[in-house]
């Protein structure tokens, strides 16, 4: 049997303590005990990034870092993200130019863009590209996707 340990987590500002086995990664904890489904998992060897999550501020793949390991960190998913109205305008941005068709990869590429963007300016396509490098897209092609994201930030530049 699998060793189970204590651990005291932050998830989308909610202070908890939970018990989890000690071989158990962040985003199957996510899911399978908060029942935080948001954040998805696909190739769960850290190459596809449908499993993006933040720890503390930082985004991770959740299918590379144990629960355990987060002992004293604080979470982000892309429910408390999306909740907090901090990336509305990707959201809209995204439905309005159809970056997404199966919605698999969305949370990762929402949380990834939003990271990039914190960054302030407006990045040209070819650094939106390569910060999105590490999230794949089997349905859109990737043009939608950096549309919205360098729409996004064009208006973000201009409002500031
Ligand atoms: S499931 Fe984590 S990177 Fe693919
Ligand atoms: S919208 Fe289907 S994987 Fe990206």
């Amino acid at each position: 049997m699998s060793k189970v340990h204590e651990i005291a987590i932050t998830v989308n500002g909610e202070e908890l303590h939970e018990t989890v086995e000690a071989r158990k990664t962040l985003v199957d904890f996510l899911r399978e005990d908060l029942g935080l489904t948001g954040s998805h998992i696909g190739c769960e060897h850290g190459v596809c990034g449908a499993c993006t999550v933040r720890v503390d501020g930082a985004i991770m793949r959740g299918c590379l870092m144990l629960a355990v390991q987060c002992d004293g960190a604080r979470v982000d998913t892309i429910e408390g993200v999306a909740d907090s109205g901090e990336i509305a305008d990707l959201q809209d941005a995204f439905q309005r130019r159809n970056a997404l068709q199966c919605g698999y990869c969305t949370p990762g590429m929402l949380l990834t863009a939003a990271e990039l963007l914190q960054g302030g300016g407006a990045p040209d396509r070819a650094t939106i590209r390569e910060h999105l490098s590490g999230n794949y897209c089997r349905c859109t092609g990737y043009q939608a996707i950096i549309d919205a994201i360098e729409a996004v930030a064009h208006s973000r530049a201009g409002a500031r």
